[in-house]
């Protein structure tokens, strides 16, 4: 039926019909809040690139947490900035490092809140690369080995779910193993799927301080123009017991997001990663953009493309939007 019969602008006439009508909604339940922890007592260092994020230590992060838990998000991620890195990330797996102690922390002050952590050696590593330098390339299997021992950390510190970002090939499959044969079976995998080299990490690479000293991380993130290539990703860590798939960063790669849901029908979560928050940051620092309107339209796009769950810099501030 065409116009005059049909007119769609019936339904969009009052606040009340919108709502009636309203296709996709951003609850609290689909937001998972990031946190960088630090060394140290009391700390809150801002990141410059990030205004509106801090390093936080260990006490700081709890508080956020509970603040966090408060505002009706159910799940936060942990990126740790050790004390000293070397050659292997050794810190990484030190069960009383600043995300280890974190996680104890938060499990016992604030039990219901699901403690996701990030599982990758960039932060860890002097080098800055995600895994083990071998010659001068980053050696994928090699790099297995210490992933695993950092999941298991995590996991015996009493980590809900561990993510694992470093974009080696196998490693889901060989921490999915090495958590079943420690007693472990229970702790989840959200995989980095199809994480992308993207330009949109660099504010992160500031507040994580792990910017790689040489080279850049496209022999092992994926090339952003493939997408075929996306959906090989997800198919692998699905079979290698991944129990959510991510694709990174978000609004970049809305399509990827809508097909790896079609296609696998999967929990599905995407990070909306540190560059895609500073650019609305900054917009609405300056005035030229309505912040609260924009990150509403673009965390319930994420959504309408078919993400479960998004990674953001703002969960607990639009949750308590949400909860208002
Ligand atoms: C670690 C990791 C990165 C991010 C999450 N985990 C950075 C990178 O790969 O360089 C990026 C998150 C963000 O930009 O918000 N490998």
């Amino acid at each position: 039926m065409a116009f005059p019969i049909n007119r769609p602008r019936r339904l969009r006439r009052t606040e009340t019909l919108r709502r009636m009508i309203r296709e996709t909604r951003l609850s609290p339940d689909n937001l998972i809040q990031p946190f960088f922890v630090c060394p140290g007592r009391d700390v809150k260092r801002p990141v410059t690139s990030m205004p509106g994020v801090a390093q936080l230590s260990v006490d700081n992060v709890v508080s956020a947490a509970r603040e966090t838990h408060a505002a009706g998000v159910p799940a936060i991620i942990l990126f740790g900035i050790p004390e000293r890195k070397d050659a292997v990330g050794s810190e990484a797996w030190n069960d009383s490092g600043e995300v280890q102690r974190a996680i104890r922390e938060i499990k016992e002050r604030v039990p219901g809140l699901c403690v996701i952590t990030d599982v990758c050696m960039c932060e860890y590593t002097d080098h800055g690369h995600c895994g083990a330098i071998v010659g001068t390339e980053v050696d994928n299997d090699a790099s297995l080995e210490l992933l695993v021992r950092e999941a298991l950390s995590h996991a015996r510190a009493g980590a809900d779910i561990v993510a694992p970002s470093d974009m080696m090939d196998g490693r889901v499959g060989a921490i999915r193993a090495a958590l079943d044969q420690n007693g472990f079976a229970h702790v989840a995998i959200m995989a980095y799927s199809a994480k992308f080299a993207s330009a949109f990490y660099g504010p992160f690479r500031e507040a994580a301080e792990s910017a790689p000293k040489f080279g850049d991380r496209r022999s092992y993130q994926m090339d952003p123009p493939n997408g075929d290539e996306a959906m090989r990703e997800v198919a692998l860590d699905l079979d290698e017991g991944a129990d959510i798939v991510m694709v990174k960063p978000a609004l970049p790669y809305l399509d990827l997001i809508y097909r790896v849901k079609q296609e696998f029908n999967v929990p599905v979560a995407a990070y909306n990663v540190s560059g895609e928050y500073s650019m609305i940051r900054a917009a609405g620092l300056n005035g030229w953009l309505d912040e609260e309107r924009t990150i509403m339209e673009v965390l319930t796009s994420i959504r309408r493309a078919g993400a479960d769950l998004i990674l953001t810099y703002f969960a607990t501030e639009v949750a308590k939007k949400i909860q208002r």
